[in-house]
């Protein structure tokens, strides 16, 4: 504790501190629940108004925040959301949580960032703590917020307080939340880490200091592409093992036997979601200006998005056992969303798979419990029943997500699947074929 940040670390110890949540999203709404629940005053701040509209109608739209949860914490008069972003200056903390998509060039979009400190900048006041959650390549919190908030005439660490927590949220997970994920904690300085992490150990099980927000930052980039460079590596195995007539899930469950030095990965149709394909890229980016190429990277990236062509290779080989072309084919998929049990369509290979199909000519459509429309390429679809897409007639079906509301048994019985989730492992016969 310094003087300068006393005042605000006496408000957060007695949950008196009022929160600002920018960014009401898949990590923002988790996140102003907790501190809701935690007893602190929390404003929601978003530029979407039907999502504002929603949360002070008591009403969740993101699967893992439960509906009754937001209703107590609105009804109590914890949260509220709101699209006046002038009441940021009456808040303790901003924290952000706005998304950081890639361009077309496949370069860092910090545009929502950046209109994020415009707005907190406008309102910054003494003795306010800012902090950026969104997924960002090293160096932002320095090169972009900090001279953004400087420019108001203040001093970091004197006059306001800065840090970058990476959000590690998995939605569908049900064993870990915001409340027992350990959180990550970098600031600008000691008195800005102190801050951040006091705040977070009142919502968070375990806080994290690290020296700076350049660590916070390359931290949470470093467990992504972790991530995206073992699944490459599994799917370039998985179109391996196909060649040579290997089951690679018999071989990933055996492999993973082993107590030490393996952990497990799995084959899939493709990276989906607003992390695992998108962040890696933020890091290479980062690299390439001081000339540092990331070789793991961009091979990763390279086999992962050639998944929807496998998938659609593995498409062509079924159709193949009853003697049709893709052209004209109906092949239905099961699962739009990038994973099981979420309604989160970003970048999911889904799009792709039902892409490529339709420039071979198929009719493709498709059923998501969590996903009744969808736009794949200049194609808008609307889910099929779940009842009505098992008992239609498809000439080939593709199980592309496994939610837990499918009956795998029942499709397993269609007349033709491509599994690539192996998620019909239990049911075996020459009408489905396994990626
Ligand atoms: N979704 C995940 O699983 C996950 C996990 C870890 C980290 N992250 C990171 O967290 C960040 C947010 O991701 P998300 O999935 O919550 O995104 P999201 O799209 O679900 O939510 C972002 C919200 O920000 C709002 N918004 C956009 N611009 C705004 C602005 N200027 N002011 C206020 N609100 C604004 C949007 O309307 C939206 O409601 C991203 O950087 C992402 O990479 C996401």
């Amino acid at each position: 504790m310094n003087e300068a940040n006393a005042p605000l670390l006496d408000r957060i110890r007695s949950r008196s501190a009022r929160i600002g949540v920018i960014g009401l999203g898949y990590v923002g709404l988790p996140l102003a629940v907790e501190f809701a629940r935690a007893g602190f005053d929390v404003t929601g701040f978003d530029v979407d108004e039907r999502k504002v509209a929603e949360v002070n109608g008591r009403r969740s739209y993101i699967p893992d925040v439960p509906e009754s949860q937001i209703a107590e914490v609105v009804v109590a008069g914890h949260l509220r959301a709101t699209t006046d972003f002038s009441k940021l200056a009456e808040m303790d903390v901003a924290d952000i949580c706005v998304p950081t998509p890639l361009r077309k060039t496949k370069d860092p979009d910090l545009s929502f960032v950046v209109r994020a400190l415009q707005v907190v900048a406008a309102n910054l006041k003494n003795g306010q703590l800012v902090i950026l959650e969104s997924t960002t390549y090293p160096g932002t919190t320095d090169e972009v917020a900090l001279p953004m908030l400087s420019a108001t005439g203040r001093t970091v660490e004197r006059d306001f307080f800065l840090a970058f927590s990476p959000e590690r949220v998995d939605p569908g997970n049900p064993t870990f939340n915001t409340r027992n994920i350990p959180k990550i904690v970098g600031g600008s300085g000691p008195a800005s880490t102190e801050a951040a992490a006091l705040l977070y150990s009142q919502v968070v099980s375990t806080v994290i200091p690290v020296s700076s927000t350049r660590v916070a930052e390359m931290v949470k980039l470093l467990e992504n592409t972790f991530r995206a460079v073992n699944i490459g590596l599994v799917n370039e195995i998985a179109q391996m093992c196909h060649k040579l007539n290997i089951d690679v899930w018999e071989v990933i469950d055996a492999a993973k036997t082993k107590p030490f030095g393996f952990m497990p990965f799995y084959p899939g149709p493709g990276l989906g979601g607003h992390c695992i394909p998108i962040d890696p890229m933020y890091l290479s980016w980062k690299a390439r200006q001081s000339g540092f190429e990331c070789r793991f990277i961009e091979l990763a990236g390279q086999v992962n998005g050639s998944m929807p062509e496998f998938v659609v290779s593995l498409v062509a080989e079924a159709l193949n056992t009853i003697k049709k072309p893709i052209n004209g084919s109906r092949v239905h998929l099961f699962g739009a969303a990038y994973k099981r049990d979420v309604n989160d369509v970003r970048e999911s290979p889904a799009l792709d798979v039902i892409e490529l199909l339709w420039r071979r000519g198929a009719i493709v459509s498709y059923t998501d419990p969590y996903v009744p429309e969808l736009q794949a390429g200049s194609h808008r679809l609307s889910s099929v029943e779940l009842d009505k897409a098992l008992a239609a007639d498809w000439d080939c079906a593709v199980l592309t997500t496994d939610h837990s509301s499918f009956d795998y048994a029942q499709l397993a019985r269609l007349p033709l699947i491509v599994d690539t989730r192996n998620a019909l492992k239990a049911h075996a016969g020459p009408n489905i074929i396994r990626l």
